[in-house]
Parts: C-alpha cells; structure tokens; sequence
C-alpha cells in the first residue's frame, strides 16, 4: 500500500468567520460557497463549527485539526486498508469509498483514492555567478501566496514510540529523520515528500495539533506571501527561516483553524536511497535562520514549543 500524500484535513473552529477571513489570506481558494478551499493540486482545506456533529470527536478543546484524508495510489491499497485497520477498529465507508476510522491517540484518519492533481510548475530561474539563468528578465515577484499542495501535519501524541510503529507497521510510513526521542519526521510514499506528518512526543499525555504547512513554489513566494499576512493583521510565530531538517525555508502564523499555519518551499525531496537521521534536538537545529523570534526564546522550541508539549 502507498499512501501519497494529504488529500483533505478537516478543522473544527470556534470562530468561522476569523478561519473563513484567514484562509482567504492564506491564498487557498474557496470551493464555491462551501467551507472548503483548496490549493493549487486541489488538496483541500475543510473548516466546520467546533461543535457540528457530523465532525469526529474532539481531541483537544478549542479549534483544532478533526479530521486527516490521505490519497492512496490504487484501489488495492485502499482494499489493504481497510483489510489491515479492520482488524482491530472499525471503519466506516462513504458512498464514494472513502474508509474514515480513527488512529491509536484519538486522531481521525480517513483514506481515499487520491483526487489531487499533478502541477505544472515554471520554477524561478537564478542568476548564479558562473551559470546565469535568467537572462533580459526581470524576476518574479510576489505580493501574496498561493499554495499549491498541503505538505505536512504536525501534531504532539502521548507515546511518540507506539504512534511511530502505528503509522509504519500498520500504514507503511517510513521515518525520513528524527529527534532522538523526541519526534519523528514520517512520509507515506518511498519516494517524494520528506514529511507529511511530523509526530512530536507530548509531555503532559494528551494528543495535541501543532501546525499545517503548505507548500509554495519559492522562498520568495514564503516572505511575499507572509509579508501579505502580516499585513492582514495576522500574527507571526516564527519566520521567515530555513530549517536545517528537510532544508525548507518557512514562515510560521498563528492560525484561527488551531496552532500554526506555515508556508514552506524547496522542502527535501527523497527517494528509497536517502538515509534516516537522527539528531538531537538542541536549540540551534531547529533553523540555520530565522527571523522574529523573541531573543530570549529558545530557538528550537518557537513553533515546538507552542504546541504546549515541549519543555
Ligand atoms: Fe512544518
């Protein structure tokens, strides 16, 4: 089985309006009049009152993530699923074969054949001393984002050990780096996207939504864009920055949909070769750079820090 990537997270929000009013900043668009937006390969965002009783229970208090729909690559992977998780859990199936069950910490997971697209890209070109690319052209600016694909969910879980072997034994992630027992950097596919979910080990034994990052095209397109947000009055948490770990450059914002929302470009991309890391989570791993984070903050634990589990 393989899963592929993020299709849909659902949110549960305590103010509608402010995560309406956000994801339109954001740059994602909205599907008609409904509350789902979507990038660019049509991942989608979907927001519903917190107390709307057709959203799977509540992990946490307050807004947060309620829901996580990953794409698979074939029908029989989808039939793996629903054979492997259906040993211990039940699984509810929609009319369009979407599986909707729940993981070992409470977190809702759903699977479905992906429906997202793939995305024409014309990367930015660069004028490097020796090798320059653009040539009688001005370069691209950007005076907002767009994201184009949902890259990764973050979320804090009480048994970081028992959640690693949940979504590698029983799902076939595999682990692209990690803190030493602090965290895990997973990725459904072999090949692709260095994380699309990072598990963090929570210090006070409950399940936690950390952030949800998106993917943009440049790092231009991380300061643009977040340049815009701060305009609309939205509050940074930390960033612009480079991370060490999966080489992306970000940008952090307190998010009315629960925890962070992040841009996020140039993240690695690995194959079966790459080899899994782990580092220790010191305060200087966490980025090569970044800026707006308060200087007597600890740099590691800015956006680890916020999701109330990190000491
Ligand atoms: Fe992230």
């Amino acid at each position: 089985m393989t899963i592929t990537g993020i299709d849909a997270v659902t949110f549960g929000v305590t103010d509608m309006d402010a995560a309406k009013r956000f994801l339109d900043d954001w740059g994602v668009k909205r599907v008609g009049k409904s509350n789902d937006y979507r990038c660019a390969n049509d991942s989608e965002v979907r927001i519903r009152p917190a107390d709307d009783a057709g959203l799977p229970p509540a992990f946490e208090p307050g807004s947060t993530l309620r829901e996580i729909l990953w794409g698979v690559d074939t029908k029989r992977a989808l039939a793996d699923i629903a054979k492997e998780l259906g040993r211990d859990r039940t699984i509810v199936t929609d009319r369009d074969g979407t599986l909707h069950t729940t993981d070992d910490f409470g977190i809702a997971i759903a699977f479905r054949i992906s429906r997202r697209k793939k995305i024409k890209a014309q990367p930015l070109l660069f004028n490097v001393p020796g090798a320059p690319a653009r040539i009688d052209k001005p370069t691209t600016y950007y005076t907002r984002a767009t994201p184009q694909e949902i890259s990764h969910v973050v979320i804090g879980v009480p048994d970081l050990k028992a959640a690693e072997r949940f979504y590698m034994k029983r799902l076939g992630f595999r682990v692209s780096d990690r803190y030493e027992g602090r965290a895990a950097f997973l990725r459904g596919s072999p090949a692709g996207n260095h994380h699309h979910l990072f598990l963090l080990n929570t210090q006070d034994g409950q399940t936690h939504f950390n952030h949800i990052a998106f993917k943009v095209r440049d790092v231009h397109e991380v300061i643009g864009g977040g340049q815009y947000i701060v305009g609309r009055g939205w509050e940074s948490q930390a960033g612009p920055g480079r991370h060490y770990i999966s080489s992306a450059c970000f940008w952090y914002f307190k998010c009315p949909l629960g925890g962070a929302a992040e841009y996020a470009a140039d993240e690695d991309v690995v194959t079966e070769k790459w080899r899994a890391r782990t580092h220790q989570l010191t305060p200087g791993i966490f980025s090569e750079w970044t800026f707006n984070v308060p200087k007597d903050a600890k740099l590691a634990g800015a956006p680890i820090a916020a999701s109330r589990d990190a000491s």
